[in-house]
């Protein structure tokens, strides 16, 4: 309240000076050289400390802030708008009903006019001490994307914390470079910068899925882009926990893999595939405990037993195959009910083309395979409209 009691002369008088000086209410500043996106989730203590260390580290140059939080619960987007609201170098981005480290940081980079955009974790571990230098490479055209890496000489990732976490690290350390065009030591790094035109040159081409914003930008910048590694010491997290969990590496894989099919089989409608089949299996064990624990009449099992794999489904869809989209609270319900009756029109067409085929005697495999089929592609199809909409 304060506060507020006091910027209001201020406004007030920023307002009539510029009109003092013939400019309209507006007063115009340059766009800055240099935006900091920082996704943020969950984050709340350690936005204050970040745009401090932030403003020491970058004195003297023109630069903003945009933090890109996910409505995080703990309240992370009204602490960054209330530094926002006294303070035109900092900038928040609300998103809500997604999630998506990756994601995030596309569309924050996508708000920017600077010059140059550098992307940084919201929670301290990287060391934004070392953002003048990746400036200074990227300005005197010595590189055209700066990583900060923590497997450089001179750069440490004890910050990492358990043996699991680098154990990890290492392992997805060299998945990736299997897979990417450039030799790098730390392309799992979410620390980088990179000049803006080239990142709106490669923009089109990220998926934004998962966490690995730097591989996927690596991946669509090819073999013409010059890469240079800036040393950096990975902090450890003293505020907050890390996202980074089980679901999140198979979200790592199954970018690889969708590379590996060129992108002709979107990973998400394999993950759903994947789920079905598991399906299957929780239809059969719900039969069998229905029929011979329960006693109950075959047709009434097998209704229960579909109706239970379509249950399930839904949360193993809701909780894997659209993460980034995943229905909270009373759109649960609504999801739940659509995707029952999305899935039991696919059921019917299932059953209905494969009894045709089998009638024109196609032979029991093929019928079943080919009503299986169109049954997943309907299945897919309706419920990524009318479940998960995306929006
Ligand atoms: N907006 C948004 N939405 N931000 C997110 C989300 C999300 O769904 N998930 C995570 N973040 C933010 C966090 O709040 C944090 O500022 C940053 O992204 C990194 O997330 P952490 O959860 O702290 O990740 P980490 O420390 O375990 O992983 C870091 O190290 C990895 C290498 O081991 C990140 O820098 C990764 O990019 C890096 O690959
Ligand atoms: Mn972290």
């Amino acid at each position: 309240m304060a506060e507020q009691a006091t910027a209001e002369p201020a406004h007030a008088a920023l307002v009539s000076s510029a009109l003092a000086l013939g400019e309209g209410a507006g007063v115009r500043v340059a766009a800055p050289e240099l935006t900091v996106v920082v996704p943020c989730y969950n984050e709340r203590a350690n936005v204050r400390p970040l745009v401090r260390r932030l403003e020491a580290a970058l004195s003297g140059l023109r630069w903003e802030v945009i933090f890109v939080d996910d409505a995080s619960p703990d309240g992370t987007a009204a602490e960054a708008l209330q530094l926002a609201a006294s303070d035109q170098r900092i900038r928040c981005i609300r998103r809500i009903g997604r999630r998506g480290l990756s994601s995030a940081v596309i569309e924050g980079a996508l708000a920017s006019s600077a010059s140059f955009i550098a992307v940084l974790d919201g929670d301290l571990q990287h060391d934004e001490t070392r953002l003048p230098a990746m400036l200074a490479l990227l300005s005197d055209g010595a590189a055209d994307i700066a990583v900060g890496s923590r497997h450089a000489a001179g750069g440490d990732a004890s910050g990492l914390g358990s043996a699991w976490r680098h154990w990890l690290s290492g392992l997805g350390i060299r998945a990736a470079q299997a897979f990417l065009p450039v030799r790098l030591s730390d392309p799992l790094s979410g620390f980088f910068m990179l000049s803006r035109p080239l990142f709106d040159r490669l923009a089109p081409h990220l998926t934004g899925v998962g966490f690995k914003i730097l591989i996927e930008v690596l991946l669509a910048a090819g073999h013409n882009v010059r890469i240079v590694e800036v040393p950096f010491v990975f902090r450890p997290r003293t505020a907050g926990e890390s996202k980074l969990d089980l679901l999140v590496s198979m979200q790592f894989a199954a970018v690889l893999i969708e590379r590996l099919f060129r992108g002709l089989l979107p990973v998400r409608f394999l993950a759903f595939a994947a789920v079905g089949a598991l399906g299957i299996l929780v239809n059969l064990a719900a039969l069998a405990i229905l029929t011979k624990l329960i006693g109950l009449g075959f047709e009434w099992s097998q209704g229960l037993a579909t109706l239970v794999a379509m249950l399930a489904n839904f949360e193993l869809n809701n909780r894997i195959t659209y993460r980034d989209q995943r229905l909270v609270g009373r759109r649960v319900w609504q999801g739940r009910l659509v995707f029952v009756l999305v899935c039991s029109i696919g059921a019917i067409a299932n059953v209905g083309i494969a009894g045709m085929l089998y009638h024109q005697h196609a032979g029991w495999s093929l019928a079943g395979t080919a009503g299986a089929a169109i049954g997943v592609v309907w299945n897919y199809a309706v419920s990524a409209t009318l479940v998960w909409r995306a929006r």
